[in-house]
């Protein structure tokens, strides 16, 4: 956890309370209505997840709501049968609900598309029988690799519905990341598109797929959609035999499919996260539990109701998208907002220009984000109409104060309520939120427990305090199902604390007298870099590829914009501690191919030694004392002292 973080929050004690016209309409109205509903769903959390999960569509009902009995492999509504596409589309599609819009697509040049539910309804149809023509059925693992278009979420749906598990890559992931994930997922399709358009030009994604699947014997077929709805092309290779472009292998295709009837506990979706270690991780969801819970957080944490427009501004490639892009809030049957482009295209006012056009109500983003118009000025704020507005949210990292204040000020206009969202890709749902009518909320805290949520902050010794690390006694619907291919790093990354009773977040988090969570952050080698997780190892291990280097230690620091930076020390091999410009390019260019542009440190320091200790262990607490310039902890235990002084005088220059 960053210690500034942690000292603004600190001393953060303003309230705001629900405004009451907000109050009144919204689905849960008080906080006695929020404690009573919370008890309930503590004391009784499978009579609670039943009741929820009877306003879902299932095949079968499930025999057993919650089954503990492979501990920490917890299966939820086992026996049951139903199928997510169904319950985010069929159910609107053929009820009063098909002409209400479900997707209102716009592209950065200015483009727009609508999907009404009947509309979407066919979309998925089509594209789940085109998948099904080229051979994709139940179990196997598609990956997609798509900018944001309608077709990503359709793609998504379409393997739902035929039980296909989709393995999205944000498309700002390198040609190795996908061959990493495809590889690990062994996925039999690789879904891509012609083009995208990102800050004025095309991002070539078709060319990317092709070096990261050039050596994946698993990927049988490439599924290329091309960007315009019109017929136009980008131009991109195809490869005889592999490659099939989306429009004509779908255009005859029947835009009826029948839904798969899955077992509750069939998987979903893999998604890819940073942890500790080198390797990314196949985060594990399944069907049924996912369901119930991507629901009940839509509806509640975002008051859904039948006039909104709701946008949140994640890509469908991390978890946010997955989960309050797609399928939660198409759950409930709500008309989603979808951008294709940067915030800041053509002109840094291009969401609230959204905003106004689309009378957007509720609009959850990044305090990344935030920061960063905050930065561009208001101006571009001001130019735009922005009544619609009625809620607003935030993911992904802790928010500053104040940015909280400029978000409740100047975006919400000092009367829409702020959900300051605490999860993560492995809990498949919002943990942590305040409920926008009930909850008075504080500037940086996510304030209390979701419905089932049984949060507490630990020491070590399992033992209740007020500052320590954030933890989860109980399973809840959508809690992740494993890391693909590793139970054992399942077990140890996220139950190797407090003899395994309590899921392990990896965050630190303090609680305040009014029970309120503070996080502050992670309290592990993983970096939250505009709100991206980057495990420190991942640079760590690319770095010593290069012959010149012999050692690295990457660390996570406070930055501006980003939340937190990356600050790479690097030691060359030989006598060589002042390295070259060309030197720091080609490390660069080594993080751009194996991981993504977004990945990229802030700095790079060449020295001659790192802090260890006698046994050798680097000492990233000093590392970060030395970037943030605090002073420095413990010294003691250093096998060199010098070492640090030197780095200072670098790290200075
Ligand atoms: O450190 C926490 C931070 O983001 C991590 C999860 O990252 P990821 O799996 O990529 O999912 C991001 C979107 C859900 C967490 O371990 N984090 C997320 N939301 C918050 C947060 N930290 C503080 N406050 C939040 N609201």
């Amino acid at each position: 956890m960053t210690e500034s973080n942690m000292e603004t929050v600190l001393h953060e004690n303003r309230v705001f309370n629900p405004p009451a016209e907000f109050s009144r309409k919204s689905h849960l109205k008080s906080m006695d209505e929020y404690k009573a509903l919370y008890k309930r769903s503590i004391e009784d959390p499978e009579g609670f997840w039943a009741e929820i999960a009877k306003e879902l569509h299932w095949f079968k009902p499930w025999k057993q709501v919650l089954d503990a009995s492979e501990k920490p492999f917890f299966k939820w509504f086992t026996g049951g049968k139903t199928n997510i596409c169904y319950n985010a589309v069929d159910r609107h599609a053929l009820g009063p609900n098909a002409d209400r819009k479900a997707v209102i697509w716009e592209g950065e040049p200015g483009d727009n598309r609508v999907l009404t539910y009947k509309e979407l309804y066919h979309e998925v149809c089509r594209f789940a029988n085109t998948l099904k023509s080229l051979g994709i059925g139940k179990g196997d693992t598609v990956a997609i690799y798509l900018p944001m278009i309608p077709e990503l979420a359709v793609a998504v749906l379409a393997c739902a519905r035929i039980g296909a598990v989709h393995s999205v890559i944000f498309a700002g992931f390198s040609a190795e990341s996908i061959k990493d994930r495809v590889l690990d997922g062994r996925s039999k399709m690789v879904i891509t598109g012609d083009g995208g358009w990102r800050r004025g030009s095309v991002l070539e994604l078709k060319s990317i797929v092709d070096k990261g699947v050039a050596d994946c014997d698993c990927v049988e077929k490439v599924l290329v959609v091309p960007r315009n709805a019109n017929g136009d092309r980008f131009d991109c290779d195809m490869r005889d035999g592999r490659d099939v472009w989306y429009d004509e292998a779908g255009k005859d295709q029947p835009d009826e499919c029948p839904c798969e009837e899955l077992d509750s506990e069939d998987l979903l979706f893999l998604l890819y996260t940073s942890g500790s270690t080198g390797k990314p991780k196949g985060i594990m969801h399944t069907v049924g539990g996912y369901s119930v819970y991507t629901y009940l957080t839509a509806k509640y944490v975002f008051d859904l109701q039948a006039d909104d427009v709701y946008w949140c501004t994640a890509d469908v490639g991390w978890i946010t998208g997955h989960s309050y892009l797609v399928y939660g809030p198409l759950q409930n049957a709500a008309t989603i907002v979808m951008y294709e482009g940067a915030p800041n295209h053509p002109d840094p006012g291009r969401f609230w220009d959204i905003v106004d056009k689309h009378q957007v109500t509720i609009f959850y983003t990044a305090p990344t984000a935030i920061r960063a118009f905050m930065k561009w000025g208001d101006d571009w704020v001001d130019k735009h109409d922005l009544s619609s507005l009625r809620l607003l949210g935030t993911v992904g990292e802790p928010i500053n104060p104040e940015a909280w204040m400029w978000y409740h000020r100047k975006i919400g206009k000092e009367r829409c309520p702020i959900v300051d969202t605490w999860w993560q890709t492995e809990t498949g749902g919002i943990l942590l939120s305040p409920l926008p009518g009930v909850t008075p909320t504080k500037p940086g805290s996510a304030t209390l427990p979701f419905f089932g949520v049984d949060a507490a902050i630990l020491n070590p010794d399992g033992e209740e305090v007020e500052t320590g690390l954030l933890s989860i006694r109980k399973p809840w619907p959508s809690i992740l199902r494993g890391i693909w291919g590793d139970p054992e790093r399942f077990k140890k990354t996220y139950w190797c604390n407090w003899n395994g009773e309590y899921y392990f977040p990896g965050d630190g988090a303090r609680r305040d007298k009014d029970g309120y969570f503070w996080v502050v952050g992670r309290v592990d080698d993983v970096v939250n870099v505009s709100g991206h997780r980057i495990g420190t190892a991942e640079l760590e291990s690319i770095f010593v590829e290069h012959p010149s280097v012999a050692e690295s230690a990457v660390i996570g620091v406070p930055h501006e914009i980003k939340g937190q930076g990356l600050v790479a020390f690097v030691l060359l091999k030989g006598d060589d501690s002042e390295g070259s410009d060309a030197l720091r390019s080609e490390l660069n260019a080594m993080v751009n191919e194996k991981i993504g542009k977004f990945a990229r440190p802030e700095k790079i320091i060449f020295c001659a030694d790192l802090p260890k200790t006698r046994s050798g262990k680097i000492m990233r607490r000093l590392l970060r004392d030395i970037a943030t310039g605090n002073a420095l902890g413990n010294v003691t235990t250093l096998a060199d002292p010098s070492v640090v002084e030197s780095l200072k005088g670098k790290y200075k220059d």
